[in-house]
């Protein structure tokens, strides 16, 4: 091999991994302990003084996890990553690290709903406060920055879909703030987008969705870009303060342009304890093996569906950005240029009702409250997830009585044409 880096299909299935050294088994192994003995009484001192690297406890590292984390980090080019037990995990972790009580971060209000409840409500009892910008508006988001702002946050592609985030013009403004910018990249995959090109700081994932890619493992992932100077920048003691669970060791000192992750890690992690269980990360890393062609073949099938229902007569509007006529098509074309992936929604001229007798009526799609599966997925918000909101309340969250968001999968896109011009007739 030259010194050419690899490229995203060679990572994707051998970033991290290597023929298992006592066993020379070539799929990487699950190593499902709870712990790992020590050389002796010198090498575990050095372990949890955190001289050496190496395992102790899988709450904390586990070498199937450290693979997975590998492999996520060479994917989406950061200096090192950690594996946890869900998206929200991950955001949760990512936030501890960063904030403080009586901090504040901005967030777009374009989110997933179950970010958008975790930042509202239950970071409240951390003392954590959110003010939300407008994700069309990057000024919005400078406009919201306050001195005890923390972060910025913010999704690539936004969930429920057909929302691309202008993810430079956000560095820009927290660059001039000096502050990170922590983009979730869970529903473009560093597959359609790299966002650490694009000046991110932090990236998280819910490796639930596409990463896995069959809908059955819950999984999380923070990925250090290594950018962000944390040395010497009090506003930051996780990672600039002497630690006094370790001999006052100052970690982005001893851990350079990863010791974000390593206090997500040795701080977070062990602490909160939200560890990824080894046999989803063996899943997790499986489902990453096909994620280039997945994710291709996700967007492509996507487009062609969204496509046809554009023109179909019981549909007023189609949101995804892989359409001409879509307003963000134009920040697709700069920012995903292989596709918009699986997810977007459209409404139905006949309304709540129609919604429900939709997800009623069709037979391959699955009605359920997932995204990122094999299988194409319908849910219709207003009457599951967002059933408790106002009407007023579920248009202003994107989620009106009309509006239907779809996954779609891997299957004949002339199939899921097929049911859903069936389901969509009488
Ligand atoms: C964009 C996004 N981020 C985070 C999450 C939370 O992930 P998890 O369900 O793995 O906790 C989800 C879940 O749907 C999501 O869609």
């Amino acid at each position: 091999m030259t010194d050419r880096l690899p490229g995203f299909n060679t990572l994707a299935i051998h970033a991290g991994a290597a023929p298992d050294a006592a066993t020379g088994a070539r799929a990487t192994p699950i190593y499902q302990t709870t712990s790992f003995v020590f050389d002796d009484v010198d090498h575990a001192a050095s372990l949890f003084g955190l001289q050496a690297f190496g395992n102790i406890y899988t709450r904390i590292t586990n070498p199937t996890n450290a693979v997975l984390e590998e492999r996520i980090a060479a994917l989406e080019g950061g200096t090192a990553a950690l594996a946890v037990a869900s998206g929200h995990a991950a955001e949760f972790l990512t936030m501890h690290a960063l904030m403080q009580p009586g901090d504040e971060f901005v967030a777009s209000n374009k989110l997933y709903g179950g970010s958008i409840n975790q930042f509202n409500h239950s970071y409240k009892n951390f003392g954590w406060s959110v003010a939300w910008a407008d994700n069309d508006d990057p000024a919005s988001f400078e406009a919201a920055i306050t001195p005890r702002t923390k972060a910025i946050f913010c999704e690539s592609i936004a969930n429920p879909g057909g929302v691309i985030t202008d993810i430079a013009a956000l560095s820009r403004i927290a660059k001039k703030h000096n502050i990170p910018l922590v983009v979730d990249n869970t529903m473009a995959t560093p597959y359609l987008i790299r966002p650490f090109e694009h000046g991110a700081d932090i990236i998280v994932h819910s490796a639930t969705k596409f990463l896995g890619g069959h809908g059955n493992s819950i999984g999380g992932l923070i990925v250090d870009g290594g950018s962000f100077q944390w040395a010497g920048d009090a506003r930051y003691p996780m990672m600039s303060q002497p630690r006094p669970e370790y001999s006052g060791m100052v970690l982005a000192e001893t851990f350079g342009n990863f010791g974000f992750a390593i206090a997500c890690r040795v701080l977070g992690l062990r602490d909160l304890g939200p560890a990824l269980s080894p046999f989803n990360a063996f899943l997790i890393l499986t489902g990453i093996e096909t994620l280039p062609l997945r994710m291709q073949r996700h967007s492509d099938n996507a487009l062609t569906v969204a496509r046809h229902l554009s023109t179909h007569p019981a549909v007023s509007w189609v949101s995804y950005p892989g359409l001409e006529s879509d307003r963000y098509h134009e920040l697709a074309r700069r920012y995903t240029p292989n596709g918009c992936g699986a997810v977007f929604t459209f409404g139905l001229k006949g309304g709540y009702d129609a919604g429900v007798k939709l997800v009623s009526s069709l037979q391959l799609f699955s009605h359920l409250a997932n995204i990122g599966d094999t299988r194409s997925l319908i849910i219709h918000p207003a009457s599951t997830t967002h059933r408790q909101l106002t009407d007023a309340q579920k248009t202003a969250a994107g989620a009106g009585p009309d509006v239907v968001r779809l996954s779609i999968g891997l299957e004949d896109p002339a199939d899921l044409i097929e049911d859903l011009d069936a389901a969509l007739v009488g």
